[in-house]
């Protein structure tokens, strides 16, 4: 297709065949999966009709936007990015090169504060480093006790994370601060979630091109042994939780037992690391003595 092959009444079935081997040659890992998505995206559908209706021939119009899209991704631009948003615990978020890509596994911690967040009265949630605001946008809308402050040092990550609110309309229900971890953070609270750039920063070269060359490196870079995050918002976390507060903390798949230890020197009770639906620990969670 790429320019010449995709003339006349290439059908979606076609279009489907000729971009799996089009994306597969590029070592895109779920070529077919990702063809579907993207045509469903040029043509303004959701992917179940491109099965009602797979002999349906693409009008030139069609075409066009759907080379244009294939063309972008097999560029390298990461998929979200062509599409502009991801589906994020039932909800939509909008993404671009100012924020992470928000990750399932962040979906498990979000999970984890909706599971232990009470329901009978008024709380108070903080998300530290809000990115995207996946986590603090959830927070707001499936916890109507909350009041959830959403915190990152970059301000362009914040006008992301405020449009995305707006998006899901609680745009009034979350305040948004500029700040390096807790310096501009007021009182305290029952829970904080947080998923901290937890990538050593010598390996920040060894990932995936379409990681490194289009999330910003202060949503990836954890320091020279990518526990510099971790250990900046644990010196916090005793004075912001709330006696009996626990703090829910996202982490490298090795980096448990530092976390743990790191938890455990800053004071917190009941430390223990959770796994991930791949049973790979992924998980940090601590709780304020009370
Ligand atoms: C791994 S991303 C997580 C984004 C989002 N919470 C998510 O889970 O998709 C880490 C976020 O922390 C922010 N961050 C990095 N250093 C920070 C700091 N010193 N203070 C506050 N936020 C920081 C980054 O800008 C980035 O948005």
């Amino acid at each position: 297709m790429g320019g010449t092959t995709l003339t006349t009444e290439w059908t979606i079935r076609e279009v489907l065949n000729w971009t799996r081997g089009y994306f597969e040659d590029a070592g895109i890992v779920q070529p077919r999966l990702e063809a579907e998505i993207l045509l469903a995206h040029a043509l303004d559908v959701d992917r179940l009709h491109l099965y009602m209706a797979p002999d349906k021939p693409l009008t030139s119009d069609e075409r066009s936007r759907y080379r244009h899209v294939v063309k972008e991704r097999r560029s390298g631009t990461p998929l979200q990015h062509v599409i502009g948003e991801v589906n994020f615990y039932g909800l939509r978020f909008r993404v671009d090169r100012r924020t992470l890509i928000p990750r399932s596994e962040t979906e498990e911690l979000l999970d984890q504060v909706i599971k232990r967040a009470p329901r009978d009265r008024d709380i108070r949630c903080l998300d530290l480093g809000t990115g995207t605001g996946v986590i603090a946008v959830c927070m707001a809308r499936y916890l109507p006790r909350a009041e959830v402050i959403a915190v990152d040092v970059s301000p362009t990550a914040l006008s992301a994370a405020r449009e995305n609110a707006a998006l899901n309309e609680v745009g009034d229900r979350i305040e948004f601060i500029e700040s390096d971890w807790f310096d501009q953070v007021e009182g305290q609270f029952d829970f904080i979630a947080t998923n901290p750039p937890y990538i050593r920063s010598d390996e920040l070269s060894d990932l995936a091109p379409e990681v490194k060359d289009h999330e910003p490196a202060v949503a990836l870079d954890g320091g020279p042994d990518g526990l510099e995050k971790i250990r900046q918002i644990a010196a916090g976390l005793q004075a912001h939780l709330r006696p009996d507060g626990v703090v829910l903390m996202e982490i490298g798949h090795r980096q448990g037992n530092h976390a743990k230890q790191i938890l455990e020197s800053a004071g917190l009770d009941d430390v223990h690391v959770e796994r991930d639906i791949a049973e790979k620990d992924r998980f940090v969670v601590g709780r304020c003595p009370s």
